[in-house]
């Protein structure tokens, strides 16, 4: 069996965002599996170039999708939702049909929308005929935590947290990408 690709596409000015991302990475390579960090084009600036920007070939080839965005009024930034928007054939396609897909995201306050927009980051991934991924109570972290962290996702919260994402939130996000992961292994 070839092995896992997983596709962890994010949009991210200032970089929180792609903390989590990097973190959701490295508990996909516990695994075994690839992790492919991808991002769609910010509205200001290039701040988060390090990554490939991603192209249609790489939904084609992946065997899970992992998306991420800052909580921007209480949903996801337009650049992502301008990614799926710019391919729906990928979605007519169906080649994200069966695979496991997860969503996170970060946001300057607590009460400031996280919940409503990893719950509206899943739809697409639900229309894309994804299996969704989350992070279950047996994970001690989502007892602990006093910043992000959610049963629908990874989170980060900045008030909280501050400009680096805590033991805890990189420990979940970690956690996701290896739940993915290793679903993503099974299924293929
Ligand atoms: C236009 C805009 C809207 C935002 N809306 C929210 C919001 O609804 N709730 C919130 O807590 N933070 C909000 N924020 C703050 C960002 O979610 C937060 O700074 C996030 O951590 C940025 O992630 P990044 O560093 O990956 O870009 C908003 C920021 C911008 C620029």
């Amino acid at each position: 069996m070839s092995t896992p690709r997983i596709v962890i596409l994010y949009y991210s000015r200032g970089g929180k965002t792609q903390q989590l991302a990097d973190a959701i990475a490295s508990g996909v390579e516990k695994t075994g599996a690839e992790a492919l960090l991808r991002t769609v084009p910010t509205d200001t600036d290039a701040a988060c170039s390090r990554d490939l920007a991603i192209v249609e070939d790489d939904l084609n080839q992946c065997d899970a999708l992992i998306i991420g965005s800052p909580t921007r009024f209480g949903h996801m930034a337009s650049g992502l939702q301008r990614f799926f928007e710019q391919h729906s054939s990928a979605w007519l396609k169906g080649v994200l049909v069966d695979k496991p897909g997860a969503v996170f995201t970060s946001s300057s306050s607590m009460h400031g929308g996280q919940e409503t927009t990893l719950l509206s980051m899943a739809v697409p991934l639900l229309h894309h005929g994804m299996l969704l991924v989350g992070l279950p109570y047996t994970e001690p972290g989502l007892q602990q935590t006093d910043a992000g962290g959610s049963p629908y996702g990874a989170s980060h919260v900045e008030h909280a947290a501050g400009a680096r994402i805590t033991a805890i939130e990189k420990q979940l996000a970690s956690a996701l990408g290896e739940r993915v992961a290793r679903a993503a292994a099974r299924l293929k």
